[in-house]
């Protein structure tokens, strides 16, 4: 075979190419002529195999020849594939009336909002914010509680101990003797915060919860104020005609100290399912600072007095959205959260 012989073959090849390019329907028919022109076995490949015999002289004009070939090959099946598509795209149909995909908006989770509302409705009666350690020292979280490492009402309270001297807090009155360490009297501060306890998960405990703690200590501080302070918070978060009571309990670290109810938000007062007939629902625990705390942080209890409160944030949080399942809270299942 002459080198004419392949400049022939490709004028030939070029007009058979020409024929099937107008002929293109469809994507398998470029892939088809990519096969036969380009592919291992293809027309091209032959001419290559036949170049090999040439002498040297003949194979450089030869080459040049079925290398522009190939060239324009390539680029008659690249414009074919790209006014394909094209053809592909103008053939949709596009309903520009139709409405867009609204991106999802995130939101505050219920606890941040009750627990915004708690801050706010403290704030306005004075109240400034501390804060304190999650993982916190006995001496903190117990000893200077007047909670002695031997002392009973330890068990009260299931700890997860970190060290012998370090648990995490189990709840958020080791502020209060943090914040008295630092600061003289007048001290009137809430601390929010997580707290944890080993207890059991169930429809009204958790692991690890939030609490918030108040104290006010001045001269004169007496229990008629903590009533005041604790009867306009539930009136802000529940309405006007909500009633508290306070009745006797115990915490080594108030001295009297109190349990006090709110009336029962569903029935308000009435006596329901939820408040078990009685009209009232339980909120926490408050009482006037024990004056041996005081000794803890050289105040002196002659001369002031105080009182202390604390309050579960998520038992709060399912009295106002009618939550009967804590652990709903921390499952982060979107269907619940974007009730809020
Ligand atoms: C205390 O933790 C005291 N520090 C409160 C206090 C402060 C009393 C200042 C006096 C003066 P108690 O263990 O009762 O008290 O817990 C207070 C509140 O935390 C409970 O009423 C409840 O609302 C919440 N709480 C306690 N344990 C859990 C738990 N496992 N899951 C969810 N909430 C809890």
């Amino acid at each position: 075979m002459s080198d004419q012989t392949i400049e022939h073959q490709v004028q030939t090849l070029n007009a058979e190419l020409e024929t099937r390019l107008q002929e293109i329907k469809t994507a398998d028919d470029v892939n088809n002529i990519r096969v036969a022109y380009l592919g291992r076995k293809g027309k091209i490949a032959d001419l290559f195999k036949v170049m090999a015999t040439l002498s040297p002289e003949h194979r450089r004009d030869a080459g040049q020849a079925v290398n522009m070939f190939k060239a324009k090959v390539q680029s008659a099946i690249d414009q074919k594939k790209a006014s394909l598509s094209d053809q592909d795209r103008s053939n949709q149909f596009f309903d520009i009336s139709l409405p867009g995909h609204r991106g999802l908006l995130g939101h505050h989770h219920p606890l941040t909002l009750v627990l915004r509302e708690i801050k706010s409705c403290f704030s306005r009666m004075g109240f400034t914010i501390a804060q304190g350690p999650e993982v916190e020292l006995d001496y903190y979280n117990f000893e200077a509680l007047n909670i002695p490492k031997i002392h009973p009402s330890r068990d009260m309270q299931d700890t997860f101990y970190i060290s012998d001297d370090i648990v995490l807090r189990t709840h958020t009155s080791p502020v209060q003797v943090r914040t008295m360490e630092n600061q003289s009297p007048p001290v009137r501060i809430i601390a929010p915060g997580r707290c944890f306890r080993r207890d059991t998960p169930d429809a009204t405990h958790s692991p690890m919860f939030q609490q918030v703690e108040g104290l006010y200590v001045d001269e004169g501080v007496t229990f008629a104020d903590l009533k005041g302070v604790i009867l306009t918070f539930a009136r802000t978060m529940f309405g006007s005609d909500m009633k508290i009571r306070f009745r006797p309990g115990f915490f080594p670290f108030t001295e009297p100290s109190a349990e006090y109810d709110f009336s029962c938000v569903m029935c308000r007062g009435k006596g329901c399912r939820i408040c078990k007939g009685t009209g009232w629902i339980e909120i926490s625990g408050a009482g006037m600072v024990n004056p041996k705390v005081f000794e803890y942080v050289n105040y002196d209890p002659e001369k002031y007095t105080g009182y202390a409160f604390g309050m579960g944030v998520e038992r709060i949080a399912m009295l106002i959205y009618q939550i009967h399942d804590i652990r709903l809270f921390y499952e982060n299942d979107i269907r619940f959260l974007n009730q809020f």
